[in-house]
C-alpha cells in the first residue's frame, strides 16, 4: 500500500479530501485515512545517523531567504486547505514558484526577500521578529552531484517547534521538537547541479505540545542548528553505541547498525591508542550487539577528560568518533565516578548567549558558557530544560563537564494526551540516541517541576521505563516536586520511586520565606538516595547594590547562596547541586520594568558578563567541597 503511494508520489490526503467533498465517508474510514496519512509523512525520516560530523558532508549553513508567514498563505488556501494536500501539490510557498511572465500572479518571491543566518534563530536577527510566534519560510539553495551507489540525507540539528521540509518543490516530511535531529533520505530526489531547500518553521506554543504553552524561556524560533548534506556508501554504518557496561570498568559493551542492502558485515572497532581491535559480524537485520574485556583504559573523568579515537570500519563504510569510557552509578546515598565517591558541583543554564541574546550560534558561544563554569570550578552542568546543541555535548566531553541532559517536559503537560506522550517518548528517544557516546553525559531528566497527579505519574513512570530500556549505563532523575509543612520543606513526590537521585528545585529565600528567615526551613526527604538539588537562586540587577536584605541587590543574592549552603549542608545525602542559573536569560514572564525587563536575572552573570557577588561565593563554596572529595 505505502509502495504504491511512494511511487506516484501522490498523497493520501488528496484521495481522503476528495472522498469527504460531497461523498458520504464513514468516521472510522477517516480516522484510518488522517492516521495512514500521518504516518506516511513522518515516514520520509530515517532513523537519525549517529555522529553526521563523521560523515562526508557539505554545510548548508549561511544566510537563507525567508518570509514571514503570520496567517499561513503559504501553507493553507483560502478555504484553509492545506495546498501540499491539493491536486497539483501546487501553490504553496515551497514551490518558489517564479511568475512565468508580467500576467502571471504570484504574491510572494524568496529572490527578493531578505536573508537570515542558518543556524540562527529569528528573535534575535529582526527587530519585529523579537517577540514573534508563527510561520517563518526558508529557502536556500544548493549544488549537488548525485552519484550512482551513494545514498544522500538533509540533516537538520534543530528546528523550532513544527517544521515541513521540501526539497524543490516536493514534500520530504515534517518533524515536530524545537531540540531534537531529523534527517531525511533525499536519495533519487536530487538535481544534478541546483537544488532548493524550502523549510516551514512554526514555533506556535500549544497546550498539548512538548514543551505546553507555559515556560521561563525565549521562545527562539527558526532553524537554530546545523543543517547538512551528507553523502553515504549504499550501506553505510547507521548508528552505534560503544561504552563500557553498566558499573563495569573492564567491560566495553555495545552495538553496530547497519544500514542498506549489504547488512551481513564484518566491523573492525579499532582503538588504537588502547590497543584494542575487536572483530564483530551483523546479522541479517544490520545489527551486531557486542560486549569485550578491557583493561588498561585512561578512565574519563572532569579531571581528566579523555577521550579515545575510535575507528569502526565495515567493508563499505569507515567511521572514527572521540568517546571517552566511565561508568557511573549510585551506592546507597553515594554517586560514583569510575568507583569513586563524587560531589557534583554545577551550574544550570540556557542554550542562550546573554551577551547578545539568543540561541548559542557556535562553537565560541558555548565555549564561553562552559569556561564560565570552569571558572566557577563546576565539574557538572545541568543543561536546562531541553536538549542542548550536540556540539555543546561534545565540548563537555573535551572540557571536563558531567552533564545532566534533560528534555522539555516541563510544568503543566496534557498528560492524558497520547499524542502528547508519543511527542515527549520520542523527543526522550532521539536525545538518548543521539548523545550516548558522550561520557560527559552521566543523567538523563524526565522532566521538570511537573505537577503531582495520577495521569501525570503514569506519564512520567512511562518516560522512566523507556529511559531505562534504552540505557541501563546512566543515571535516571527529573526535577521533582516539593511541599511545604510548617517549617518542613518535604519531598516525597512518587516519581522520586522510580529514579536513581532525589533531585528537586527549592527557592527558598526568594519564592518563599526571605533570605531572613530561611535557615529556620529543614529539608525532610523520603528517599534514600543521593540528594542533588536541581535549582535555588535569587534574581539579582547586575551592579545594583544595597544591603542583603534588599531584593534584587547583588547582595542580596549573596546572602542568600550563603544561607543555601548551610541548609543544603545539613542534608545527609547531599551530593550535587546547580543553582539556577549561569547567566541571566531571557523570559517573557519577566515584566518588571527597572530589574527584569523581560530577563530572568537569577544568573551569577549578567547580559553584559558581569560577574555578579554571588559568583565568587559559589566559586569559593566549590573550593571547599572540591578538597572535600579529594
Ligand atoms: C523554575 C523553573 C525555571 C525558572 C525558575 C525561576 O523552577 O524550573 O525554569 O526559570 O524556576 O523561576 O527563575
Amino acid at each position: 500500500m505505502i509502495e504504491q503511494f511512494k511511487s506516484v508520489d501522490i498523497n493520501p490526503l488528496i484521495f481522503w479530501m476528495k472522498m469527504a467533498r460531497g461523498k458520504e465517508i464513514k468516521p472510522v474510514l477517516t480516522l484510518i485515512f488522517v492516521l495512514f496519512s500521518a504516518h506516511y509523512i513522518v515516514n520520509c525520516q530515517t532513523g537519525t545517523i549517529q555522529n553526521i560530523y563523521g560523515r562526508d558532508h557539505v554545510s548548508l549553513n549561511g544566510r537563507w531567504n525567508y518570509i514571514i508567514d503570520p496567517y499561513e498563505m503559504g501553507y493553507y488556501d483560502y478555504r484553509h486547505m492545506p495546498f501540499d494536500a491539493s491536486e497539483s501539490g501546487k501553490g504553496g510557498f515551497y514551490d518558489d514558484r517564479k511568475p512565468k511572465d508580467k500576467t502571471d500572479w504570484v504574491e510572494y518571491d524568496f529572490d527578493l526577500a531578505p536573508t537570515m543566518k542558518v543556524p540562527g534563530d529569528w528573535n534575535s536577527q529582526a527587530e519585529k521578529l523579537q517577540l514573534y510566534e508563527g510561520t517563518v519560510w526558508f529557502r536556500q539553495k544548493f549544488q549537488a552531484d548525485p552519484k550512482p551507489g551513494k545514498r544522500y540525507v538533509l540533516y537538520f540539528g534543530a528546528v523550532n517547534y513544527e517544521s515541513h521540509i521540501y526539497l524543490n518543490g516536493k514534500k520530504l516530511g515534517m518533524h515536530k521538537g524545537g531540540f531534537t535531529p531529523f534527517q531525511f533520505e533525499v536519495t533519487g530526489k536530487l538535481n544534478k547541479g541546483e537544488n532548493v531547500v524550502i523549510v516551514k518553521a512554526d514555533n506556535t506554543r500549544h497546550q498539548n505540545e512538548i514543551p505546553t504553552i507555559n515556560t521561563d524561556w525565549w521562545n527562539y524560533g527558526g532553524i537554530t542548528r546545523d543543517v547538512l548534506f551528507a553523502e553515504l556508501p549504499a550501506t553505510y554504518i547507521q548508528d552505534y553505541k560503544i561504552q563500557l557496561a553498566k558499573g563495569n570498568l573492564n567491560k566495553i559493551e555495545g552495538f553496530i547498525q547497519l544500514d542498506g542492502k549489504e547488512k551481513t558485515q564484518t566491523v573492525l572497532i579499532n582503538i588504537p591508542e588502547a590497543g584494542i581491535k575487536q572483530k564483530v559480524t551483523t546479522d541479517a537485520t544490520g545489527r551486531a550487539n557486542f560486549s569485550f574485556s578491557v583493561n588498561k583504559l585512561i578512565y574519563w573523568s572532569p579531571e581528566n577528560p579523555k577521550l579515545y579515537s575510535v575507528e569502526i570500519e565495515a567493508m563499505s563504510d569507515k567511521i572514527t568518533d572521540r568517546i571517552g569510557f566511565r561508568t557511573i552509578e549510585t551506592r546507597g546515598q553515594d554517586i560514583l565516578l569510575n568507583g569513586k565517591s563524587i560531589f557534583l558541583r554545577g551550574i544550570a543554564l540556557h542554550d542562550e548567549n546573554p551577551l547578545i541574546p539568543g540561541r548559542l550560534r557556535g562553537e565560541g558561544d558555548m565555549r564561553m558558557m562552559l569556561q564560565w563554569a570552569k571558572e566557577l570550578n563546576c565539574n557538572y552542568v545541568r543543561l536546562a530544560h531541553y536538549p542542548h546543541n550536540e556540539q555543546m555535548i561534545r565540548l563537555a566531553d573535551e572540557m571536563g563537564l558531567l552533564v545532566w541532559a534533560e528534555v522539555p517536559v516541563y510544568w503543566t503537560i496534557s498528560w492524558q494526551e497520547q499524542a502528547t506522550y508519543q511527542n515527549a517518548e520520542k523527543q526522550l528517544t532521539d536525545l538518548m540516541n543521539r548523545d550516548k557516546n558522550r561520557s560527559s553525559v552521566i543523567i538523563w531528566s524526565m522532566g521538570n517541576e511537573t505537577p503531582v497527579s495520577e495521569p501525570r505519574n503514569v506519564f512520567m513512570g512511562k518516560l522512566v521505563s523507556t529511559a531505562r530500556s534504552l540505557d541501563d549505563t546512566r543515571l535516571i532523575a527529573a526535577a521533582l516536586e516539593i511541599s511545604h509543612k510548617g517549617d518542613k520543606v518535604v519531598v516525597e513526590d512518587p516519581l522520586g520511586e522510580k529514579l536513581d537521585l532525589v533531585s528537586f528545585n527549592e527557592y527558598a529565600g526568594w519564592y518563599w520565606s526571605s533570605v531572613k528567615d530561611m535557615l529556620n526551613y529543614k529539608f525532610d526527604i523520603k528517599y534514600n538516595k543521593p540528594v542533588v538539588i536541581t535549582e535555588f537562586g535569587a534574581d539579582a540587577l547586575g551592579g545594583f547594590h544595597a544591603d542583603s536584605d534588599t531584593r534584587w541587590s547583588e547582595e542580596y543574592q549573596e546572602q542568600l547562596y550563603k544561607n543555601q549552603f548551610t541548609m543544603l549542608t545539613a542534608i545527609k545525602g547531599l551530593r550535587g547541586m546547580t543553582p539556577w542559573i549561569l547567566a541571566d536569560f531571557r523570559s517573557p514572564r519577566r515584566q518588571h520594568p527597572y530589574y527584569q525587563d523581560f530577563w530572568n536575572r537569577k544568573g551569577l552573570i549578567s547580559e553584559t558578563g558581569k560577574k555578579k557577588k554571588a559568583f565568587f561565593v559559589l566559586r569559593d563554596f566549590y573550593d571547599g567541597i572540591q578538597k572535600k572529595y579529594n
